[in-house]
C-alpha cells in the first residue's frame, strides 16, 4: 500500500512545548520512523512545515532538523493546499486568531491547550470548527502519561470498589529570575499575556477529572499571587500579575471530592511533580507522571492516633508500585498518532474544542470562585466517563 503523507503546519514551534514536545518528541520522530502504520498496510507520514515570527530561528531549526520548509507568514502558508493539518503552539493569548484562520482555510486543527483565554473566545472556535468537517483536538497530554495510564486501569478494573476522593498535589519552585533565571517563560506571570495558575493548569485539570472520575460538577477555589515581583528572560523586573498558585476543592458528578493544590511557588517534597492520591473503599493509589503505587484494603494497616508514641511503622513502604506492564511513548506523541489516525480516517477526534471550552468554564467558575469567595457551580456538560 503506498505511503499517505501528511503535511503539517507548525506554528510556534521555536516555544518550549512547540519545539520539545511537538515538533521533536511528536512529528518528527514519526517521521524519523517511517511514520504510522496504517491498518492496510501503508504508513502515515508526515512532512512538517515550520511557522513563526523568527526566520533566522526557523531557518535554524530547518536545517538542524532536514525541514524543507519554513516561513514567517502564516496567511502564504494557510494558501498551501497540499498542507491539511494546522497545529498551534503559540502563547494562549495569540491562539483564537491563528485557529479560526485556520479552520476558515480548511486546514483540521490540533493545538496546545487553553485553546482560547476565555469561555466566549473557546465557544467561537468550538462554533467555526462545527460549520466545517474538519477535524480538531486540543492536547490532553496528561491522559496519556503512563502514572494516569495506570490509574485509569486500575479504576476500569473495579480496584477501588467505590471511590471516595482525590487529592492532586502539582508544583515546584519556579525561579524568580533574580537569584537564578526562571525556568518558565515571564508570560505565564502576567494576566495581560494569557499568564496564570489556574489557566495553565486547570484546562488540564478539566480533562483529566472528567476522563477519570467524571465530570466537575462545582469549584472553590482560591488563587493567589505569592511572588508578586519577577525577573524576564532580559532579566528585567516586572510586576507579576497573574496568579502563580491555585487551591482547589472540585465537586465531580456521583459525589466524588477532588481536591487539587496547584503551585509554582512550592518545594518538591513527593516522588514526582505531580501526584494524585485516589482513596476508594476497597483501596487507594497513588499516580505520579511515570509510577503509580497502590495500597489494598487488605494491605491497610490500622494506625492509632497517640501522639505520645513516636510513629514506628513505615506508612510509604505500606505500598505496592504498579508495574510497567506495557510499553509507553511520550503523551504528547501518542495523542499527535490518535489525532493523524483520525484525520486519515475521517472521524472526529475525540478530545476536541469542546473538550477545551469545559476546561475554559472550569478555569472561569475557579476565578469566580476565587474573586468572589464562593462556591460556584458549573453548568451542566454531557460529557462523562468514557
Ligand atoms: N500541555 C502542556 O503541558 C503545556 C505546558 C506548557 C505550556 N503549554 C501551552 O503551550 C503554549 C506555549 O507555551 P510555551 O511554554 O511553549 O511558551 P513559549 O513562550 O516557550 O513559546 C511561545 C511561542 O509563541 C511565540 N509567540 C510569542 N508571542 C507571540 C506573538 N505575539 N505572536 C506570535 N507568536 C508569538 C513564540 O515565538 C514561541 O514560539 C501555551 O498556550 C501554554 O499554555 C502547554
Amino acid at each position: 500500500m503506498p505511503d499517505t503523507t501528511y503535511r503539517v503546519l507548525m506554528n510556534g514551534v521555536t516555544g518550549r512545548m512547540g519545539y520539545r514536545q511537538h515538533l521533536l518528541r511528536s512529528i518528527l520522530a514519526i517521521r524519523d520512523e517511517g511514520g504510522i502504520p496504517l491498518p492496510d498496510g501503508g504508513r502515515l507520514q508526515v512532512e512538517p512545515v515550520l511557522l513563526g515570527r523568527n526566520a533566522q530561528k526557523l531557518e535554524r531549526l530547518a536545517e538542524l532538523h532536514q525541514i524543507a520548509d519554513w516561513s514567517t507568514d502564516l496567511d502564504a502558508a494557510l494558501a498551501d493546499d497540499a498542507a491539511t493539518i494546522y497545529f498551534d503552539a503559540l502563547v494562549t493569548s495569540e491562539r483564537k486568531k491563528a485557529i479560526l484562520k485556520a479552520i476558515a482555510a480548511g486546514k483540521h486543527v490540533f493545538t496546545e491547550k487553553p485553546i482560547a483565554e476565555s469561555v466566549a473566545e473557546g465557544q467561537e472556535v468550538v462554533d467555526a470548527a462545527q460549520r466545517t468537517e474538519l477535524v480538531n483536538g486540543v492536547v490532553h497530554d496528561k491522559l496519556f502519561l503512563p502514572g494516569l495510564i495506570k490509574l485509569k486501569r486500575l479504576i476500569d478494573g473495579g480496584f477501588f470498589g467505590r471511590i471516595l476522593s482525590v487529592r492532586g498535589e502539582f508544583g515546584y519552585w519556579v525561579f524568580e529570575g533574580d537569584y537564578l533565571p526562571a525556568q518558565r517563560p515571564s508570560w505565564n506571570y502576567r494576566t495581560e499575556d494569557g499568564g496564570g495558575m489556574v489557566l495553565d493548569m486547570f484546562s488540564h485539570w478539566n480533562y483529566v477529572l472528567e476522563n477519570l472520575f467524571g465530570p466537575v460538577e462545582a469549584v472553590t477555589a482560591k488563587a493567589v499571587t505569592h511572588i508578586a515581583e519577577r525577573w524576564d528572560e532580559q532579566g528585567r523586573r516586572y510586576d507579576a500579575t497573574a496568579d502563580d498558585a491555585a487551591y482547589a476543592i472540585f465537586e465531580l458528578a456521583g459525589g466524588i471530592i477532588a481536591q487539587v493544590n496547584s503551585s509554582w511557588a512550592v518545594r518538591v517534597n513527593r516522588n514526582e511533580l505531580v501526584e494524585f492520591q485516589v482513596d476508594g473503599t476497597h483501596g487507594s493509589a497513588v499516580a505520579g507522571l511515570f509510577g503509580c503505587r497502590i495500597q489494598p484494603r487488605e494491605r491497610t494497616p490500622m494506625p492509632v492516633w497517640n501522639p505520645d508514641v513516636p510513629t514506628t511503622e513505615d506508612f510509604r513502604g505500606q505500598w505496592a508500585e504498579v508495574p510497567d506492564n506495557q510499553a509507553f511513548r511520550n503523551g504528547f506523541r501518542a495523542q499527535w498518532e490518535q489525532f493523524l489516525l483520525d484525520v486519515h480516517a475521517g472521524r472526529a477526534h475525540p478530545y476536541d474544542f469542546a473538550a477545551g471550552v469545559r476546561g475554559l468554564q472550569l478555569v472561569d467558575a475557579g476565578l469566580r470562585s476565587s474573586a468572589e469567595g464562593r462556591r460556584i457551580e458549573l453548568p451542566s456538560r454531557d460529557h462523562g466517563v468514557s
